[in-house]
């Protein structure tokens, strides 16, 4: 959709005036990312809109009481009927207001939603309670790794319920839904290198508050390089080591510690060789078969004092890395 060339140009030109300075305040996180101006714009062209007009508002009204208050000896006037220039002045001025704001706000949804074709894509997984990020090279890592100065587009899907995907520096936020994908794209900015803040934002379970992680900017070249490492890095890892990896792209370390400390599922800590009570099923020994089994069918076997929560990960883990997370598990003593 495109708006008559002159009527842009007025509109553009409006909330241009500077209200206030977009950047790190009070109100907001530095904007870090090409979209983040549009949005602070808008944000605080409505605070200050609302602002004026609610003070307007409460002056006129706070005058109005003392300067038409009831006097001994006065009379009501008669009750107001119309004032034509008064009217026409209400109607006009806010609906060129409205106009503005829903030009703003619809040029810059449009910006942020429409894909960019020469993007340096993602993919992104969001699970109960953790995020995995996937290069185009196969490398996955929990953290989300980015190039500065450059459109980077983020193919997204959940796996099981509704997350949020939240990265407020870069003015960012997209849902994951299951059965389907949802896609966002953003520019960070050259000059903000280095972490920042990404979280769920969409109340997904008791771990909601824990699937948090960090964006990290580089510099073309530097990015280059950590990519190549990372994957040289894990193709030379040894299988306890890469169970450990997968541990934790997965969010298993969500719900199982691996200190013996409680959280939604048992700790892994010392498992191994042990013999665990079922509330369903005859007691067994931790070994290879019961923790495969755990894996691909979670019900089976409901270990005592636990709830029946876990998702099943079939399909999720091949055998070989079903094989290295059980090197892991035994590993952890
Ligand atoms: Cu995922 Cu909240």
């Amino acid at each position: 959709m495109t708006f008559p060339d002159g009527l842009t140009r007025i509109l553009d030109l409006a909330p241009a005036v500077p209200i206030a300075q977009a950047g790190e305040s009070f109100w907001l996180p530095p904007p870090d990312s090409t979209t983040a101006g549009s949005v602070d714009n808008l944000f605080y062209f409505i605070l200050w809109v609302a602002v004026f007009f609610f003070s307007l508002v409460v002056a006129l009204m706070v005058l109005f009481v003392i300067l038409y208050r009831r006097r001994p000896g006065g009379s009501p006037g008669g009750a107001p009927t119309h004032n034509t220039p008064l009217e026409i002045a209400w109607t006009v001025i806010p609906l060129a207001i409205v106009v503005i704001i829903f030009y703003r706000g619809f040029t810059g949804y449009m910006e942020m939603r429409l894909p960019r074709r020469e993007a340096y894509e993602i993919d992104v997984v969001a699970r109960k309670w953790s995020w995995q990020f996937t290069y185009p090279n196969g490398y996955s890592d929990p953290i989300l790794h980015v190039p500065a100065g450059q459109p980077v587009r983020l193919i997204m899907r959940s796996e099981d319920l509704i997350h949020s995907l939240s990265i407020p520096d870069f003015r960012v936020k997209m849902d994951l839904v299951p059965g389907r994908y949802t896609k966002t794209w953003f520019h960070a900015n050259k000059d903000a290198l280095g972490p920042h803040d990404l979280y769920c934002t969409e109340y997904c379970g008791t771990g909601h508050s824990d699937m948090t992680t960090q964006v990290i900017v580089h510099e073309l070249t530097e990015f280059k390089q950590w990519l190549e490492r990372a994957a040289e890095g894990e193709a030379a890892m040894g299988p306890a080591e890469r169970g450990r990896k997968l541990y934790v792209v997965h969010g298993c370390a969500g719900c199982h510690s691996v200190d013996g400390s409680a959280k939604t599922g048992p700790s892994f800590k010392g498992i191994w060789t042990q013999t665990h009570r079922f509330a369903n099923a005859p007691p067994a020994v931790v070994d290879e078969n019961y923790i495969r089994e755990s894996i691909v069918d979670p019900s089976a076997k409901i270990r005592e004092g636990y709830e029946d929560k876990m998702n099943s990960y079939q399909g999720t883990f091949s055998d070989e890395e079903i094989g290295f997370l059980i090197k892991f598990i035994q590993s952890s003593k």
